[in-house]
């Protein structure tokens, strides 16, 4: 479902980071090989420790972890298949849904950078 997008309780970030990340090394921020939680939504990557409950292994959103799940946002999928960047062909409607989860999530976690092509990153 797509809950609310302001937080209950007023959420203090931090100055966005802009440390680049490739899909690859993302992967290692699922909670167990790191134990720190990234979640990419449209290639900006958030941490989501705080709330690893739900991100965490055995999680219900664990699909997400470590992962650009973009379109599974969009589609409110949490098969694993969907838990990709590839945008292609969604309509609208699943666009718009998308934007309402980017905004959920900036609203909520800390900005840690950006996806990066493969070979680009490494600062
Ligand atoms: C029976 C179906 C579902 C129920 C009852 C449900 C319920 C919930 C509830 C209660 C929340 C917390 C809302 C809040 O804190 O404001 C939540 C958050 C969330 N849901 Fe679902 N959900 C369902 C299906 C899905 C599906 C299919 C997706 C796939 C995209 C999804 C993705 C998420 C995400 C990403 C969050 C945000 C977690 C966070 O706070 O970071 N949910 N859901």
């Amino acid at each position: 479902m797509a809950p609310r997008f302001a937080p209950k309780e007023q959420v203090v970030l931090d100055t966005p980071k802009d440390t680049p990340f490739t899909l690859q090394e993302l992967r290692q921020y699922d909670g167990v090989q790191n134990p720190s939680i990234y979640v990419a939504v449209k290639g900006t990557v958030f941490d989501v420790t705080k709330n690893s409950k739900v991100y965490g292994p055995g999680g219900s959103y664990a699909v997400f972890a470590g992962k650009d799940g973009s379109r599974g946002l969009a589609k409110s999928s949490l098969k694993p298949e969907h838990a990709v960047p590839d945008t292609d062909g969604l309509d609208e409607g699943e666009f718009t849904v998308l934007d309402d989860w980017f905004s959920y999530f900036s609203q909520r976690y800390n900005i840690m950078g950006k996806i990066v092509p493969e070979g680009e990153a490494k600062i």
